[in-house]
């Protein structure tokens, strides 16, 4: 969850690590810290950002060729300055930085306090370097040799870099579950969660797989075994990120320059598989395994958070054109319910990260089980990526502000394209219906564009309803998930409590809710269960409910109804979670930017969920 970069070369590493944690800031931000080598570890760390830790930092001695730092995101110890990382060994000559759980961090705590041990904080992080330091003092083993005896000892997830005060010329660095990657310069290596703090000295990459220990040496080459003490032949990849992708473009904040690139990613997400000419969608990622799918009984889906919202959308998706039935199940539900599965069944398994660990832990127990793995993820070269059997990217770009904007429409349409893909190859759909389904995607882009443009009159409605407690978003069908997801997202950033529900159940229950002071917002788009929706919203409207709804343009009936109106452009029903969905990140995000909360890293949340 949290970030970690480690540098080792010829330059000076405190501006390259500084740098790098500010790109990873978005994965873990309630503390920060370094550890430079100087003749000793000198450790520098404080709770806060990034930044504070530079004020920290001010004119101490920074003169390093290598070091690690690490962004926290707390699981094990309150935010603050002791146990912010890295973490000494007790006797100051090792430190660490960690990212992940050490789940029996507490029985090995115990031992080594029996045995004399002093622990300054609270983290399990602190347990490991202290288990690697006894290992070194008992067996006499150097410090790679500790690192792997100490991570057969382990339970949990880790990506860890240990510096030395005894070894100036060598990181050791480790990964299980939670992402690290090398890369690879010219006599020189960098490290880092993900390969944003590397690309701009680098494109030549190492991802470090499970159960990988790296020895790294300045001027040498990189030497990779595994816990279990198996040489492996380090596989290096070209990346294709490119800097500008991770820098704000003129926006004020990320999320909003991923609000409005959304026209492209979503484009991004269909190029090159959507072919008008000859009637069909052809997806690279899929062939080897798209006779199991097309045979498939039954198709579940799994993710978290906003990537499950794009497998609701999926579901209707799937059920709709290709006729197959489909769950839809959290990562974290599915994982501990011993789930029912054989070889017939499909998991599709939905991240932007790649690196959710309950998503990651549902892939694994569905494939013990015989399943069929494909993947809908956003980074390329990340575990989930890797883990699946099949699938397709969402080539939305790098995703940097913590709430989930351009990657559900990229996962919507990367499902729709599998959906309708799907539909043709088992023949449950007509060459006609399929053609004007495409064709309408095809032009997608350009309603997103236009459905941007409704920004000034969605700031209106922010500002009227910026202090209320409570606000409730109501669809149905398609547009049953985009209300889940615009509640999701005002919570996440804004910190009102808001709640999706499907607008007809809303009268079992959530109705009680309803008074004067409730913003309601309705997603009541003209097909489907449209008039449906109207009788929803006459509802609340007899309870004096103040009435936000997103309609089709050129709608009448409801305009008469609500209090405020958007208007999305007119498309195919399937088609309208990528529109509507837009305007509701945009009030979500307007409200929270006139609260004042910090939009591109709202409190207790992170970017990539590594932990469970
Ligand atoms: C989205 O705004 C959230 N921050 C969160 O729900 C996220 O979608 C979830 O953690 C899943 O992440 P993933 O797509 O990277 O797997
Ligand atoms: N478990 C460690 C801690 O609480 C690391 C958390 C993280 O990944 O940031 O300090």
């Amino acid at each position: 969850m949290c970030g970690i970069v480690g540098y080792i070369g010829d330059k000076q590493a405190y501006p390259i690590l500084i740098n790098g944690l500010k790109r990873l800031e978005y994965r873990g931000y309630d503390s920060a810290g370094v550890a430079l080598l100087n003749g000793k570890v000198d450790v520098y760390k404080c709770k806060g950002k990034v930044a504070d830790l530079e004020d920290f930092i001010g004119k101490k001695p920074i003169d390093s060729k290598i070091g690690i730092a690490h962004t926290r995101w707390a699981t094990h110890g309150e935010p603050n300055n002791v146990n912010a990382h890295p973490h000494y060994s007790q006797n100051n000559d090792l430190a660490i930085i960690h990212n992940g759980i050490i789940e029996n961090y507490a029985s090995i705590k115990k031992e080594l306090i029996n045995r004399g041990y002093v622990f300054e904080s609270d983290t399990d992080s602190e347990v490991l370097i202290y288990l690697i330091e006894d290992i070194q003092k008992n067996e006499q083993v150097n410090l790679f040799e500790a690192v792997r005896i100490a991570l057969n000892q382990v339970i949990g997830a880790y990506a860890i870099v240990i510096v030395s005060k005894h070894e100036p010329n060598l990181l050791v660095a480790a990964r299980k579950g939670s992402p690290l990657v090398i890369g690879v310069g010219k006599g020189e290596y960098f490290l880092a969660s993900d390969a944003s703090p590397i690309i701009e000295y680098t494109k030549h990459v190492v991802y470090l797989e499970d159960e990988d220990v790296a020895l790294i040496k300045k001027d040498e080459p990189l030497v990779v075994k595994t816990v279990k003490n198996k040489d492996k032949t380090p596989y290096v990849q070209e990346l294709e990120l490119n800097i500008n992708q991770l820098e704000k473009g003129g926006f004020e904040h990320f999320m909003l320059k991923e609000i409005y690139e959304q026209p492209k990613s979503i484009r991004d997400s269909f190029r090159g598989r959507l072919n008008l000419e000859q009637n069909l969608i052809s997806m690279g990622g899929m062939i080897e395994y798209e006779h199991k799918l097309k045979n498939a009984k039954r198709i579940i889906i799994i993710a978290c958070g906003t990537s499950w919202h794009a497998g609701l959308v999926g579901e209707y998706l799937f059920e709709d054109l290709a006729r197959i039935p489909v769950e839809v199940e959290y990562a974290s539900e599915f994982r501990y319910r011993n789930p029912v599965l054989s070889e017939d069944d499909i998991v599709i398994a939905i991240s932007q990260s790649g690196e959710t660990a309950d998503t990651l832990a549902a892939i694994e127990l569905a494939k013990s089980k015989g399943a069929t793995i494909f993947g809908v993820c956003n980074v390329v070269g990340s575990s989930i990526a890797r883990a699946t059997h099949a699938g397709a990217f969402t080539h939305a770009g790098p995703e940097i502000g913590v709430a989930s904007t351009k990657a559900f429409t990229a996962q919507v349409t990367v499902l729709t394209l599998m959906a309708l893909h799907l539909a043709q190859s088992r023949g449950t759909i007509s060459t006609t219906r399929f053609h004007e389904i495409i064709t309408e995607l095809n032009i997608i882009p350009e309603k997103v564009e236009k459905t941007l443009k409704t920004s000034s009159q969605v700031k209106e409605i922010a500002e009227r309803f910026k202090d209320v407690a409570n606000f409730l978003y109501l669809g149905r069908g398609y547009n049953f998930p985009v209300a889940l997801e615009g509640a999701l997202k005002l919570k996440e950033i804004s910190y009102i409590h808001a709640e999706g529900y499907p607008a007809a159940e809303m009268k079992h229950g959530p109705i009680a809710l309803i008074d004067e002071d409730m913003p309601v917002v309705f997603i009541a788009t003209n097909r489907g269960t449209y008039e449906k929706v109207v009788s929803n919203i006459m509802e609340v409207k007899a309870r004096k409910g103040k009435i936000i709804a997103i309609v089709t343009e050129g709608d009448t009936e409801v305009k008469e109804l609500a209090d405020y109106v958007i208007e999305i452009p007119e498309t195919e029903e399937m088609l309208v979670p990528l529109l509507a969905t837009i305007p509701l990140q945009k009030l979500s995000y307007h409200i929270a930017v006139k609260r004042g909360c910090n939009v591109d890293q709202p409190r207790n949340l992170a970017k990539s969920v590594t932990v469970e």
